[in-house]
């Protein structure tokens, strides 16, 4: 069971975030381009943005799912994971689309979009780091 359960949340992280992060990284350029097809190209890179998502839900309910079967829920190391997890949905929720909306809308600028998306995805690459090393777990290798 506990193997499903991780199966899935590795699954989801690869399947969900990874295309948010591709995505995300690609539409600051598109957003710059006056042209009409550019525009298309950014439309699409933002509903991929938003669409994966809501898949990306998968990822912690999981997560946490997993961490219960393991009985590791209060470790530290998955008490940082879940507080980054939770610190890099809000920066896209509530800062990267809302920006990319915008942009959408009225063309402007786009250097704080683009660091906002660099910062989460860091927190991704931390989130997969602390997953795989476990500082200070004593369950297995
Ligand atoms: C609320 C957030 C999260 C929770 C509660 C959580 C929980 C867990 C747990 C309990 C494991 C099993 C560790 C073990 O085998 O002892 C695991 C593994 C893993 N998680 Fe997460 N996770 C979360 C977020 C994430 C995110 C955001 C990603 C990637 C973007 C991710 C990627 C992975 C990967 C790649 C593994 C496999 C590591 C390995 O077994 O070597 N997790 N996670």
């Amino acid at each position: 069971m506990t193997k499903l359960l991780l199966s899935i949340h590795v699954i989801a992280a690869i399947l969900a975030v990874g295309p948010i992060a591709v995505a995300a990284s690609m539409f600051p350029r598109f957003a710059t381009q006056a042209d009409e097809r550019s525009a298309a190209i950014a439309r699409v890179l933002h509903r991929t943005c938003r669409g994966y998502a809501v898949f990306g839900v998968a990822v912690p309910v999981f997560g946490v799912a997993t961490g219960a079967q393991l009985g590791v829920l209060t470790d530290a190391w998955l008490l940082a994971s879940i507080a980054l997890t939770a610190i890099a949905a809000a920066v896209l929720a509530l800062v990267v689309l809302p920006a990319q909306r915008r942009l959408l809308d009225r063309p402007s600028t786009v250097t704080r979009l683009a660091m906002t998306t660099g910062i989460f995805n860091v927190l991704w690459a931390v989130v997969v780091v602390l997953m795989i090393v476990r500082p200070g777990s004593t369950t297995g290798a």
